[in-house]
Protein backbone atom coordinates (compact mmCIF):
# COMPACT_ATOMS: atom_id res chain seq x y z
CA UNK A 1 0.00 0.00 0.00
CA UNK A 2 1.14 3.40 -1.12
CA UNK A 3 2.76 5.47 1.96
CA UNK A 4 2.47 3.07 4.60
CA UNK A 5 5.85 2.17 6.27
CA UNK A 6 6.93 -1.95 5.89
CA UNK A 7 9.19 -3.04 8.53
CA UNK A 8 12.41 -1.92 5.95
CA UNK A 9 12.33 -1.47 2.24
CA UNK A 10 14.27 -5.16 2.17
CA UNK A 11 11.45 -6.55 4.59
CA UNK A 12 13.55 -7.65 7.37
CA UNK A 13 13.12 -5.95 10.45
CA UNK A 14 15.58 -2.86 11.13
CA UNK A 15 17.30 -3.90 14.32
CA UNK A 16 18.82 -6.77 12.32
CA UNK A 17 21.72 -5.00 12.45
CA UNK A 18 22.75 -1.41 13.88
CA UNK A 19 25.02 1.42 14.39
CA UNK A 20 25.99 3.42 17.37
CA UNK A 21 27.88 6.12 16.23
CA UNK A 22 29.68 8.76 18.45
CA UNK A 23 33.21 10.49 19.49
CA UNK A 24 33.87 7.93 22.71
CA UNK A 25 36.78 10.51 23.71
CA UNK A 26 36.64 8.46 26.26
CA UNK A 27 33.62 5.70 26.65
CA UNK A 28 31.76 6.50 29.63
CA UNK A 29 29.60 4.20 31.68
CA UNK A 30 26.67 5.72 30.07
CA UNK A 31 28.50 4.65 26.60
CA UNK A 32 28.90 1.65 28.11
CA UNK A 33 25.63 1.23 29.40
CA UNK A 34 24.11 2.11 25.70
CA UNK A 35 26.32 -0.96 24.25
CA UNK A 36 24.70 -3.44 26.35
CA UNK A 37 21.25 -2.18 26.13
CA UNK A 38 22.09 -2.51 22.36
CA UNK A 39 23.47 -5.53 22.49
CA UNK A 40 20.09 -7.32 23.92
CA UNK A 41 17.77 -5.72 21.02
CA UNK A 42 19.86 -5.64 18.09
CA UNK A 43 21.41 -9.25 16.21
CA UNK A 44 24.97 -7.08 14.85
CA UNK A 45 25.65 -4.20 16.40
CA UNK A 46 28.71 -1.73 15.07
CA UNK A 47 29.97 0.64 17.85
CA UNK A 48 31.34 3.17 15.08
CA UNK A 49 34.06 5.51 16.06
CA UNK A 50 34.13 8.94 14.50
CA UNK A 51 37.48 9.74 12.89
CA UNK A 52 37.64 13.67 12.89
CA UNK A 53 40.93 15.08 13.23
CA UNK A 54 39.27 18.33 12.90
CA UNK A 55 37.83 17.61 16.21
CA UNK A 56 40.72 17.70 18.10
CA UNK A 57 40.02 14.59 20.28
CA UNK A 58 42.28 14.06 23.24
CA UNK A 59 42.28 10.34 22.81
CA UNK A 60 43.59 9.46 19.13
CA UNK A 61 41.14 6.86 17.63
CA UNK A 62 43.38 3.78 18.21
CA UNK A 63 43.05 4.22 21.75
CA UNK A 64 39.58 4.83 21.60
CA UNK A 65 38.61 1.68 19.17
CA UNK A 66 41.10 -0.68 21.43
CA UNK A 67 39.39 0.66 24.89
CA UNK A 68 36.00 0.09 22.98
CA UNK A 69 36.90 -3.60 21.54
CA UNK A 70 38.43 -4.22 25.42
CA UNK A 71 34.80 -3.96 26.13
CA UNK A 72 32.84 -5.51 23.29
CA UNK A 73 35.73 -8.73 23.66
CA UNK A 74 33.21 -11.21 25.43
CA UNK A 75 30.13 -10.24 22.51
CA UNK A 76 30.41 -11.68 19.45
CA UNK A 77 27.81 -9.29 18.05
CA UNK A 78 29.25 -6.47 18.81
CA UNK A 79 32.07 -4.85 16.80
CA UNK A 80 34.07 -1.67 16.72
CA UNK A 81 35.16 0.09 13.91
CA UNK A 82 36.07 3.86 12.55
CA UNK A 83 34.05 5.98 9.98
CA UNK A 84 34.36 9.26 8.34
CA UNK A 85 32.28 11.23 6.45
CA UNK A 86 28.56 11.00 6.90
CA UNK A 87 26.65 8.71 9.17
CA UNK A 88 24.42 7.45 7.00
CA UNK A 89 26.73 6.63 4.16
CA UNK A 90 28.71 4.53 6.70
CA UNK A 91 25.85 2.70 7.86
CA UNK A 92 24.59 2.20 4.08
CA UNK A 93 27.99 0.70 3.38
CA UNK A 94 27.53 -1.60 6.69
CA UNK A 95 24.08 -2.62 5.25
CA UNK A 96 22.64 -1.46 8.67
CA UNK A 97 18.71 0.14 8.78
CA UNK A 98 19.04 2.00 12.42
CA UNK A 99 21.60 4.11 14.57
CA UNK A 100 21.60 3.76 17.87
CA UNK A 101 21.55 7.00 19.88
CA UNK A 102 21.73 8.31 24.12
CA UNK A 103 19.42 10.41 25.52
CA UNK A 104 20.60 10.97 28.69
CA UNK A 105 18.88 14.29 29.56
CA UNK A 106 16.64 16.27 28.46
CA UNK A 107 19.31 19.13 27.55
CA UNK A 108 20.20 16.32 25.06
CA UNK A 109 17.34 16.46 23.01
CA UNK A 110 17.70 19.39 21.15
CA UNK A 111 20.83 17.82 19.49
CA UNK A 112 19.84 14.51 19.39
CA UNK A 113 16.46 15.59 17.21
CA UNK A 114 18.55 17.86 14.85
CA UNK A 115 21.17 14.78 14.18
CA UNK A 116 17.82 12.32 13.62
CA UNK A 117 15.87 14.57 11.69
CA UNK A 118 18.65 15.34 9.51
CA UNK A 119 19.66 11.77 8.81
CA UNK A 120 16.46 10.82 8.02
CA UNK A 121 16.31 13.56 5.41
CA UNK A 122 19.90 12.39 4.15
CA UNK A 123 18.11 8.34 4.45
CA UNK A 124 14.55 8.04 4.96
CA UNK A 125 15.25 4.07 4.88
CA UNK A 126 17.46 4.84 8.01
CA UNK A 127 15.97 4.81 11.20
CA UNK A 128 17.17 6.51 14.51
CA UNK A 129 16.41 4.72 17.82
CA UNK A 130 17.10 6.66 21.21
CA UNK A 131 17.95 4.31 24.40
CA UNK A 132 18.30 5.44 27.73
CA UNK A 133 21.29 4.89 30.33
CA UNK A 134 20.84 4.04 33.77
CA UNK A 135 19.71 7.46 36.19
CA UNK A 136 23.04 7.15 37.71
CA UNK A 137 24.93 8.13 34.25
CA UNK A 138 22.73 10.57 33.45
CA UNK A 139 24.91 13.61 34.14
CA UNK A 140 28.42 11.58 33.06
CA UNK A 141 29.56 12.90 29.67
CA UNK A 142 33.32 12.37 27.65
CA UNK A 143 33.49 16.09 28.28
CA UNK A 144 33.44 15.86 32.19
CA UNK A 145 35.42 12.58 32.55
CA UNK A 146 38.16 14.47 30.48
CA UNK A 147 38.00 17.95 32.98
CA UNK A 148 37.59 15.59 36.17
CA UNK A 149 40.73 13.66 34.71
CA UNK A 150 42.50 15.99 33.52
CA UNK A 151 42.59 18.06 37.03
CA UNK A 152 43.63 15.16 38.92
CA UNK A 153 39.76 13.85 40.46
CA UNK A 154 38.79 10.76 40.45
CA UNK A 155 36.85 9.39 38.18
CA UNK A 156 35.85 6.00 39.28
CA UNK A 157 32.05 5.25 38.61
CA UNK A 158 32.22 7.21 35.32
CA UNK A 159 34.60 4.94 32.92
CA UNK A 160 34.18 1.48 32.64
CA UNK A 161 36.38 0.05 35.37
CA UNK A 162 38.59 -2.02 33.75
CA UNK A 163 39.91 0.74 31.86
CA UNK A 164 39.63 3.75 34.42
CA UNK A 165 43.45 3.33 35.10
CA UNK A 166 44.29 3.77 32.19
CA UNK A 167 42.03 6.57 31.19
CA UNK A 168 43.07 8.62 34.70
CA UNK A 169 47.02 8.31 33.43
CA UNK A 170 46.37 9.56 30.42
CA UNK A 171 44.09 12.36 31.35
CA UNK A 172 47.10 12.99 33.87
CA UNK A 173 50.05 13.32 31.64
CA UNK A 174 49.53 16.06 29.35
CA UNK A 175 52.52 15.06 27.65
CA UNK A 176 50.86 11.88 26.52
CA UNK A 177 47.69 13.24 24.84
CA UNK A 178 47.33 12.50 21.23
O1 LIG B 1 29.45 11.28 20.63
P1 LIG B 1 29.07 12.43 19.74
O2 LIG B 1 30.26 13.34 19.55
O3 LIG B 1 27.85 13.15 20.21
O4 LIG B 1 28.72 11.77 18.31
C1 LIG B 1 28.36 12.59 17.25
C2 LIG B 1 28.34 11.80 15.92
C3 LIG B 1 29.69 11.15 15.67
C4 LIG B 1 27.28 10.74 15.97
C5 LIG B 1 27.99 12.84 14.82
O5 LIG B 1 28.88 13.92 14.90
C6 LIG B 1 28.07 12.26 13.40
O6 LIG B 1 27.30 11.43 13.02
N1 LIG B 1 29.06 12.74 12.62
C7 LIG B 1 29.23 12.32 11.25
C8 LIG B 1 28.85 13.43 10.26
C9 LIG B 1 27.37 13.36 9.90
O7 LIG B 1 26.84 12.37 9.47
N2 LIG B 1 26.68 14.51 10.07
C10 LIG B 1 25.27 14.62 9.71
C11 LIG B 1 24.33 14.31 10.86
S1 LIG B 1 24.23 15.65 11.98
Amino acid sequence: MRGMLVPSAHGEALLRKAIYPGSFDPVTMGHWDIIQRAHRLVDHLVVAVLHNPSKHPTFSVAERVDFLRELVAPYPTVEVKTFHGLLVDFAKEEGAHSIIRGVRAFSDFEYEFQMALTNRKLSPDIETVFLMPKEEHSVTSSRIVREVGMMGGDITGMVPEALRERITARLRNPANYA
